[in-house]
This record gives C-alpha cells, structure tokens and sequence, in this order.
C-alpha cells in the first residue's frame, strides 16, 4: 500500500463534509489522512470536532485583511501541515489567482449542484424555482474561474413536492457524505489506478501521427504505420510476467542504453521480462511524482524510431519551427 496522501480540509461552518472526510479516512485502507482543517471563522463548528478527534487546526478571520494576505496565512497553515492536496468542504471565500493556480489539480471542492448547473449560492432555492425534478452534489478541481473545474464526480438527488431549500440542501448533504470522501480517495490514489493510467497514456500515445491502438499479448499496444505494416513502439504493462509494476514499455537505442537507465534510476526503470531481450525498457508508472512530460518524450522517441520516413520527416519539419 503506497503512503496515505496528506489532505487539508477548509471549512466555513459545520463542516459535516469534514467529519465524513475524517470518519471515512479512518476506515479499512483509506489512501488519505487529514492532517489539518483550517477556517476563516473561529467559531466554525467543525474545528472543535477536529480538534477533539486530534486533528491540527487552524482558524484565522478574514475580516481586515485583503483577500491574498488571508490566503497566503491559510496556505502557510497547509503547508506548515506537509499537506499535499487542499479540500475545500463548505469554506464560503472566494479564492484568489495565485493561491488556486499553485495548487492547480491539488485543490478539489464540493459544490451543492449539478455542475455545470447553479453556480455560486442559493444553488437549492434555484433548482426549486426551476421546477428541477433533481438536485445533487459535485466535485469538481478548483480553477481561477469559480465552479468551472473539470468534474470528478457528481451524485443527482431527487426534488420531491413540498421541498423547500432547506430540506432539499439536508438530504444533499447525506449524499456529499457519502461521495466526498470516495471522490477524494479516487482522486488521491489514482497514480496507482491502472485505469485512469492507461487512459492517460493511451491519449499521449495515440496523440501521436498515423497511430492505432492493438493488443498483444494481453496487453495494450501503440503501432504507427498503418493496420498491415504497423509498428509497436509502446506497451501498457499491468503487472506482466511477475513485476510488480504498472508500466509503459518503450524502445531504447541499445542494450547498453537500457542496462545504463535501469542501474542508474531502478525507481524509474526495469529491464521487462522478453522485451528487455530487444532493448526495450520498462518505465515504472505507478509511482509518486512521475513526470509525464519524461512520458511524452519516451513515446516520441519510440514512436520515431518505428515510423516509416515519410512520417518522421514531417516531424522534422514541424520540429525546425
Ligand atoms: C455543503 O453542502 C457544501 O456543498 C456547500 O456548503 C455545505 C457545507 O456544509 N458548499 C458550497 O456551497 C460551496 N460553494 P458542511 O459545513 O456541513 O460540510
């Protein structure tokens, strides 16, 4: 089991999404743990529950102090915590640039509707006026632009007659509880989901001209050339052949090349099992603070060393631009 990602959880209020962040980190294998919640209200119910489940906190009002000099406070408190992810649960500020962009696809919110429906306040007292016959909950990544980041999950709640915005934001509170913590964990540890890594890959790989996608045995590969001649010049490896890695298997230059790269970085490469035999090498996905820029780089050369001329001399050109 790979270490728990280190979340801070800001609150405004109750901070009930807190609690059943809290609760849910402490069953089974949870791939988080609070280690700070913080609020710009002192009086925020939620700090005390923290406080007694033995959880840092952090309160500082934002009355008199401009927006980035309250930001900058709380962020030192989430960063003083070793958090690396910002969750934000029912915390009423609106964030400034820098901060939200210095923790671009580390901060998550959730936010009281189906996104991209209703955002800002009142998001209940809308839906009803609507005559909407569902509500519901999104988490969504936080970007400059308020409640506009992509979309990680969502929970629809039905409107019944006689609702009023307090009944209906009730029940769509017991359905944040129960999605916030899942969404979170899901995004946490999705470096370690061959999923949401072969989808990531295979976007870059097929990114790239003239390619298709074909398995081989068992597993998904990347060709270049065109269905009859097609070249591999990328493998996804889900824990092939005894390793226990998530891999991307790419062509070396040589033999030499490969030993070189495995010796000198075996928390990045393996020589694989039957590939390694023709240089290929295998770069460990499943792993933290793997840069995919490194990624995209591997896949062209791979690309380049399989593609017919006609290809890699347009890419030439592109590349001289
Ligand atoms: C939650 O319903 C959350 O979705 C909403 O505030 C409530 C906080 O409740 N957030 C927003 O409206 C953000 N724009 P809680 O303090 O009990 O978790």
């Amino acid at each position: 089991m790979a270490e728990k990602a280190r979340i801070a959880v800001l609150i405004s209020g109750a901070g009930t999404n807190m609690a059943a962040l809290v609760y849910a980190s402490r069953v089974g294998d949870c791939p988080y743990e609070v280690v700070l919640v913080a609020s710009n209200d002192p009086a925020a119910a939620g700090l005390a529950l923290a406080e007694a489940e033995g959880i840092a906190t952090f309160a500082l009002p934002h009355k008199g102090m401009t927006r980035e000099a309250h930001d900058a406070a709380m962020e030192a408190a989430v960063l003083e915590a070793g958090a690396q992810y910002i969750v934000l649960a029912g915390y009423m500020r609106i964030l400034s640039d820098g901060f939200v962009e210095r923790w671009d696809g580390r901060m998550l919110n959730i936010h009281p509707s189906l996104l991209p429906l209703y955002k800002g306040l009142d998001t209940h007292a809308r839906a009803i006026a609507a005559g909407d016959s569902q509500g519901g909950t999104s988490v969504h990544l936080v970007t400059p632009e308020l409640d506009a980041g992509e979309v990680l999950a969502q929970v629809r709640v039905p409107i019944v007659a006689g609702d009023t915005p307090d009944s209906l934001a009730e029940r769509v509170k017991l359905a944040e509880h129960q999605l916030y913590p899942r969404a979170v964990a899901d995004y946490v540890a999705r470096g370690q989901n061959p999923v949401w890594l072969l989808d990531r890959l295979r976007a870059l790989a097929l990114a790239l001209p003239e390619t298709d996608e074909r398995e081989s045995h068992g597993s998904p590969g990347f060709r270049v050339g065109g269905d009859k001649t097609g070249k591999f010049f990328a493998y996804f490896a889900d824990q092939h052949h005894g390793t226990p890695h998530i891999a991307l298997l790419v062509r070396t230059g040589s033999m030499d090349e490969l030993l070189n790269l495995v010796e000198s970085q075996p928390e990045v490469y393996f020589k694989p099992a039957y590939y390694g035999a023709s240089g290929w090498v295998g770069i460990i996905l499943d792993r933290p603070g793997v840069d995919w820029d490194e990624v995209v780089e591997w896949l062209q050369r791979s690309w380049r060393s399989v593609a017919p001329k006609r290809l890699t001399r347009l890419m030439d050109v592109a590349d001289a631009f």
